[in-house]
């Protein structure tokens, strides 16, 4: 099944139908990764811009392309790139559209992402757009949740930390409200609740949802998804200092609770080391799980020319 998008700018564009078989085609790509990969993307370039730090999504989206025989050409960083001699992103895309067969590209400004679409002549992926949006995490978040859990409907899903700037979480609820489910839980400081917009998308898809500042009541959850405070969004130094340290996961908090553990990475505080050898402690296979669902993703958008 084809997907009824050409760009992915954020997970709000997605239709569930998109989600089923992107999903469906990240197991089959699973299957192509014991098999040692194969050809399909070969010919095709992937540019990846990345003007924001990055580990986990470049270097899955690389491996992504390299693993079906594509290949890759980077920007790293605004310091290296035109952007820093005052190129519009539009004339970036404008560009860039003649070098690659599609682009994904992280930007510090919410709604980059959106801009750079208009102008892309190729598809076009937003791997993460200040603190607003990162669909495929969203996707490759829900892909973890389907894996852990057997399946992605009908869950209580707690989300923790830093809820208004952290882009990675805002996509995976989105993506999760296209789906039936029991509740969302929002755990955060008044001052970092989950913004307007992903609350209103959630309510306009039936799954509700409740705030709240406790971590314990994240803990009887299906899943709990940790956030890192977003250090690099807060104007105000004081202000950053005063949550960092808010909440802090110990397998202590966890005792003999399966509750899958969910973090997108990089972690601070918020998740002790002493979790990580928990049978629910997901969050490594989550990160791993970035290459079958970004190869899907790339197979199933580079054709759309
Ligand atoms: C996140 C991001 O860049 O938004 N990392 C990722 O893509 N896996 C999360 C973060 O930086 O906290």
């Amino acid at each position: 099944m084809g997907l009824s998008f050409r760009h992915l700018v954020s997970a709000k564009d997605l239709q569930r139908q998109d989600v089923e078989a992107i999903l469906k085609e990240a197991e089959e790509m699973e299957k192509v990764l014991k098999t040692g990969g194969d050809e399909r993307l070969k010919g095709k370039i992937l540019a990846a811009l990345f003007y924001e730090p990055s580990t986990r999504t470049r270097l899955s989206f690389e491996a992504a392309m390299h693993h079906l025989g594509g290949s890759v050409i980077t920007a790293n960083g605004i310091e290296n790139s035109s952007l820093k001699k005052g190129e519009s992103i539009e004339d970036t895309m404008r560009m860039v559209s003649q070098y690659a067969d599609i682009i994904a590209m992280r930007h510090p400004e919410q709604g980059s992402a959106a801009i750079a679409a208009t102008a892309a002549a190729v598809p076009f992926i937003n791997a993460g757009d200040g603190g607003n949006q990162h669909p495929t995490q969203g996707l490759l978040d829900v892909f973890t949740i389907h894996r852990e859990l057997g399946t992605h409907e009908n869950l209580t899903v707690a989300i923790a930390g830093d809820l208004l700037y952290g882009r990675t979480i805002h996509a995976t609820a989105s993506v999760l409200a296209l789906f039936p489910q029991r509740e969302c839980i929002f755990i955060s400081p008044p001052a970092l609740r989950m913004p307007q917009d992903v609350k209103d998308f959630l309510k306009e898809h039936g799954v509700s949802f409740r705030e709240t500042e406790a971590l314990a009541e994240g803990l009887e959850a299906d899943v709990l998804y940790m956030t890192r405070i977003q250090s690099e969004r807060f104007s105000d130094v004081t202000e950053y200092e005063r949550y960092k340290n808010l909440y802090q996961l110990s397998a202590r908090d966890l005792q003999a609770r399966k509750t899958v553990i969910m973090h997108a990475l990089p972690r601070n505080t918020e998740i002790a080391t002493d979790v990580d050898g928990l049978p629910n402690a997901a969050y490594f296979r989550q990160a791993g799980n970035a290459v079958p669902v970004r190869m899907a993703l790339l197979s199933m958008m580079v054709g759309k020319m």
